[in-house]
């Protein structure tokens, strides 16, 4: 079988990986994909936004199924446009992508449907949420309604900054478009957890819990990222949380899509919160998480195309997906300066005894040299039986990664294990 996949970081070389190991599979194509995985797919220079040359392409090569991985080439349709022109896919259609694609949309979806998330208020212009922040309860939270590059949501911590948040991203439209309503909502508290699932619209099943760590630093300081390293599972998804979420949240959201004519198949992604009160949801995402992916596929035990058809055949009830007892862990190896600004263009080097599993992002080929071209540049997994044994293992192998300006959190995993061992 010829495979495409749509996409170009870790994320996609933690799917294309996993797919290659399927037997009938001769060839994947990765649409940009990046440097650092031609070895296992072919990476061809059509961007994950170009739906028309998406199509393109997987017509004039024949491709038997295309997996669509980012955000922006679902929430633009291009699941839609490979099923017109005959091309099975995995991933959900634009209109079910809304669910990541507006927040607005999302919060409101939760509300009709009683689905635990934060209180909120939308806005449609600056001067009615400037006159509501006057009153509002701070800390609060700022949303641009639409995809931001993950940095569209600011926690206020005061009232100056939830003002200048809204003039910045209803104003300055620092967003664009994605900024013309905001969702203003209640600060909830308590540790988060990420649930990725496969859903044909009519069964859900859950894949191993998994934890990330989104700001820049150790100890969870600096800037908010795209995620600096990831664990699977995760210590606070408990049996008894996990049965919770699938009774007040996953099947209520599957019943709530279908029921508004947007029936959603492919990844579906939960941004969990445990509150006090019980799991919330902080965000849905319409799509694999990155680098939650890098955690997760790792731990699947059967055969991932197999599963990505049988949801886009709406026939996930008649397919294995049995995830082991093991831990992973992911490290992701970033440019120093990452989120903001970082040089890159470094060559990249790994030790022939590097004993890990290698997911590469922000890196291009140049006369046969991988050079660093992005911020986060890839990440090292490891597996273990305990998390504490890949957490070790993980941070031995990204010893054995080197390159220019490299930059990585020490602590990805401390707190998962600190809540082991407070259990
Ligand atoms: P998002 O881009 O939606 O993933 O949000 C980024 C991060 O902001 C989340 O991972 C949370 O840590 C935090 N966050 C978002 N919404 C809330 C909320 N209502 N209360 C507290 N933290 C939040
Ligand atoms: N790691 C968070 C996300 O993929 O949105």
């Amino acid at each position: 079988m010829k495979i495409l996949v749509v996409g170009g970081g870790g994320r996609e070389h933690a799917i294309i990986k996993k797919i290659k190991e399927n037997s009938s599979v001769e060839k994947i194509y990765a649409l940009p994909g990046n440097g650092g995985m031609a070895g296992d797919a072919e990476c061809v220079n059509i961007g994950a936004k170009d739906i028309d040359a998406i199509v393109d392409f997987a017509v004039e090569k024949k491709i038997d199924f295309a997996v669509v991985a980012p955000d922006d080439p679902l929430v633009l349709g291009a699941v839609d446009a490979l099923s017109e022109a005959g091309i099975p896919a995995f991933g959900p259609t634009a209109k079910a992508a809304a669910i990541e694609g507006s927040k607005v949309f999302a919060k409101n979806l939760m509300k009709k449907y009683s689905i635990p998330t934060a209180s909120y208020e939308v806005f449609e212009n600056a001067k009615d949420a400037l006159d509501y922040i006057e009153t509002a309860k701070i800390p609060t939270v700022i949303k641009a309604d639409g995809l931001a590059l993950g940095k569209g949501v600011v926690i206020a911590q005061t009232r100056d900054e939830a003002r200048s948040a809204i003039i910045s991203m209803m104003e300055d439209k620092v967003f664009g478009n994605s900024g013309s309503r905001v969702v203003v909502e209640e600060f909830l508290t308590g540790p988060e957890v990420s649930v990725l699932a496969f859903t044909d619209g009519k069964t859900l099943v859950p894949m191993v819990s998994s934890m990330d760590h989104k700001r820049a630093h150790d100890n969870d300081e600096g800037l908010n990222t795209g995620g600096m390293g990831t664990v699977a599972p995760n210590p606070y998804y408990t049996d008894d949380v996990a049965e919770r979420c699938m009774k007040e949240i996953f099947l209520p959201t599957v019943a709530a899509m279908n029921a508004e004519g947007r029936t959603f198949k492919g990844c579906l992604y939960f941004g969990l919160m445990i509150t006090p009160d019980g799991p919330k949801v902080i965000e849905y995402n319409c799509r694999f998480g990155d680098p939650e992916t890098q955690v997760v596929l790792p731990l699947l035990e059967s055969d991932l195309l197999e599963i990505m058809m049988a949801v886009a055949d709406e026939r996930l009830s008649e397919v294995e997906v049995k995830f082991g007892s093991k831990h992973a862990c992911c490290v992701i190896m970033a440019s120093n300066g990452y989120p903001a600004s970082y040089e890159k263009g470094f060559e990249i080097s790994v030790d022939a005894d590097f004993g890990a599993e290698l997911f590469v992002a922000g890196t291009k080929l140049e006369d046969n040299k991988l050079l660093t071209a992005g911020g986060r540049v890839l990440g090292v997994t490891a597996i273990g039986d305990t998390l504490e044994s890949a957490v070790k293992e993980s941070y031995k192998n990204v010893e054995k990664v080197h390159f220019g300006n490299a930059f990585w959190r020490k602590d990805i995993g401390q707190r998962a294990l600190k809540a082991y061992q407070e259990k």
